[in-house]
């Protein structure tokens, strides 16, 4: 498997992920629900911008890449695209799922937690399966997972530098 390939499918994942910290704010996802715990179902870090910028954000990626970085394992732009926006949906659904499982576990959002890099990757990893299930092996899963484990500590650390986010992680 290509490793630059591997990348660059990638890639809609990791801006769906990111761009949240830009493009969110406003009304939570969960209006600010309970659940049966009494905490809140998600809490004030996921909106509905910041969830439907995501996935935006991803799949114009996802696109543009289609359409000028056509990838080999694709029967299609479109096949390539359609797997830009289930890889963006994907992150985000593992998102928001990462801060429900913080949220039961009574870890506020903000304070770190392991899923909060691995949330993301790991279910948009299984979006995509739907739609290339080829090029899925072990060793590619483990190789885009740590390598996004690695990367989303660096991107965190640097949005903290940059003001972007308030919280190095
Ligand atoms: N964000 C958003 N909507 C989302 C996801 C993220 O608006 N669906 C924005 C929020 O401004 C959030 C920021 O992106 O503060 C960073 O997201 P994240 O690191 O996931 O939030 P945490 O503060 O870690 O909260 P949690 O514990 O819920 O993950
Ligand atoms: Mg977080």
């Amino acid at each position: 498997m290509d490793l630059l390939a591997l990348l660059i499918f990638i890639i809609p994942c990791y801006v769906a992920n990111a761009a949240p910290v830009i493009l969110g704010g406003g009304q939570p996802m969960d209006l600010g629900a309970k659940f049966t715990d009494g905490r809140r179902i998600l809490g004030d870090a996921k909106t509905i911008r910041g969830f439907v910028g995501g996935v935006a954000a991803g799949t114009l990626a996802g696109g543009l890449l289609a359409l000028y970085v056509p990838l080999p394992f694709f029967e299609s732009a479109w096949a390539q695209f359609l797997s830009g926006f289930v890889l963006s949906l994907g992150a985000l659904a593992g998102d928001a799922l990462g801060s429900f499982i913080k949220r039961r576990m009574g870890i506020e959002p903000g304070k770190p937690f392991p899923l909060d890099q691995l949330g993301f990757i790991v279910v948009g990893l299984l979006f995509a399966y739907l739609v290339v299930p080829s090029i899925y092996s072990p060793e590619m899963v483990i190789f885009i997972v740590v390598l996004s484990y690695v990367l989303h500590i660096i991107a965190n650390a640097a949005a903290n530098r940059f003001g972007l986010k308030s919280v190095p992680w």
